[in-house]
């Protein structure tokens, strides 16, 4: 311990995040161990570089920004949704699918207070979004005949809470052999001084490093490989939120296979410029999302020749990847985006501090970032009825109370 300490210390000097040792003397033998281990592990030049991008605004206008071709799944003939339908079949029934679903964000939005997968969208049956998207999975099993492995991605907030919920509803009736998890990343939180943030334990503050974290983390918690081992060529991966989430999918799958490519994306119709959602593009030639904490207004509102938005293919949150692509985005690392967030954390006099207005920064990385790595990514257009019911908001737009009725409405209509 002695000589870990004093590592630690000289660290601490280098870096100026001396502080980080304020409750060090307060803390029990444990998480005395802990806190040595987390600023051990603190990349402290990836922290002052992310510092230094906070005093930075974000500069989209250098890049080379154009639409992204697309096809529309509306306007394809009978013949290209056989063809397509036909060879995704072929490929989920010989086992090759797998899919993720990214759970790793809290229902803070939603007012609900745990997971978000466990949020009860207030249907007759009262089931929950992960008992919804579990749903899906049993259709398949029995359509396919093949039990798809579907991968959890959970953060160290709600990982325990997560596979509680799982336990105590029995997997719901999916094998539970076929479900896995594993946690995302984190990253300490800076105050607008640059400090690391401490947390009320006395420990360093972490937050979850966002799902552009996936990548790495499947590569280190041996998710690929596992997935290697099995036979897996492509993996869906999905956001917990959206309530129509086709996590299996023939048509997209053949699509990608037809078209010879390593990833593939929905896309809905954007219904306005103001629309909060990313908006897929090609930036310098590559595939690319324009998030829309990001977008410019001018960029927002730009139309095409018959009156459409020109950046109007919504990004959904629903990509597919094929296995190779995984392995050469994981080596190597995202950018990170800074969001400036209100939080809780305890100074270096020892006090409490919280704030009504943002006081701190969290860092994320993205999934679509890694969009650029690839040359090529097929992008089919869906109706947005049939595969789009986001649960964002408490209230107004996508809330429970939209969900519900695309939700009912869609299987009223389908089944
Ligand atoms: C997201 C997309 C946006 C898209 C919209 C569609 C991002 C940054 N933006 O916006 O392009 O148009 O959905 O609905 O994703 N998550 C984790 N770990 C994290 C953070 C998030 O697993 O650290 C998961 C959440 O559980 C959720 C999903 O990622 O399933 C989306 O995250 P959220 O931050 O809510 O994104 P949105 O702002 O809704």
């Amino acid at each position: 311990m002695d000589e870990k300490l004093i590592k630690v210390k000289e660290l601490l000097k280098k870096y100026n995040q001396e502080h980080l040792l304020t409750f060090f003397d307060d803390l029990n033998p444990e998480n005395k161990e802990l806190l040595l281990n987390q600023v051990l592990d603190i990349d402290f030049e990836l922290m002052l570089k992310l510092y230094e991008n906070t005093k930075k605004t974000v500069e989209i206008d250098t890049d080379s920004i154009e639409p992204i071709p697309y096809l529309d799944k509306s306007k394809l003939s009978q013949d290209e949704l056989d063809l397509y339908y036909e060879k995704g079949l072929e490929a989920i029934k010989s086992g090759k699918l797998a899919v993720v679903t990214m759970a790793g964000g809290q229902g803070t939005r939603l007012g609900h207070n745990g997971p978000k997968g466990t949020y009860d969208l207030g249907l007759p049956s009262h089931k929950s979004i992960f008992e919804i998207l579990c749903d899906t999975l049993i259709l398949a099993k029995n359509t396919y005949g093949v039990t798809i492995p579907w991968y959890l991605m959970t953060s160290n907030e709600n990982n325990l809470a997560t596979i509680n919920f799982f336990e105590e509803h029995n997997y719901f009736g999916y094998p539970k052999e076929a479900v896995h998890f594993f946690k995302q990343g984190e990253l300490p939180m800076i105050g607008t001084d640059g400090k690391i943030l401490l947390n009320e334990n006395g420990l360093v503050k972490l937050a979850a490093n966002g799902h552009g974290g996936i990548f790495e983390s499947m590569f280190k918690n041996n998710v690929l490989k596992d997935m290697k081992t099995n036979g897996i060529e492509w993996v869906f991966i999905g956001g917990v939120d959206n309530v129509l989430v086709k996590m299996v999918d023939p048509i997209l799958m053949g699509l990608c296979i037809n078209n010879n490519t390593l990833a593939g994306g929905k896309s809905v119709v954007k219904v306005g410029p103001k629309e909060k959602v990313g908006v897929f593009c090609k930036r310098n030639q590559k595939p690319s999302v324009v998030e829309y904490t990001e977008i410019t207004e001018e960029m927002a509102n730009l139309t095409d020749e018959n009156g459409e938005l020109l950046f109007g293919e919504s990004h959904i949150l629903c990509n597919l990847f094929n296995i190779r692509a995984l392995e050469a985005i994981s080596n190597n690392s995202l950018p990170y985006h800074s969001a400036f967030k209100k939080a809780t954390y305890m100074n270096d006099k020892k006090e409490q501090v919280s704030s009504d207005v943002p006081n701190a920064y969290k860092f994320e990385a993205f999934i679509f970032d890694a969009f650029s790595t690839l040359d090529n990514m097929s992008i089919l257009r869906v109706n947005r009825v049939d595969e789009f019911a986001p649960v964002k908001n408490a209230t107004g737009v996508d809330s429970p109370e939209t969900a519900r009725e695309l939700y009912t409405n869609y299987y009223k209509n389908n089944f």
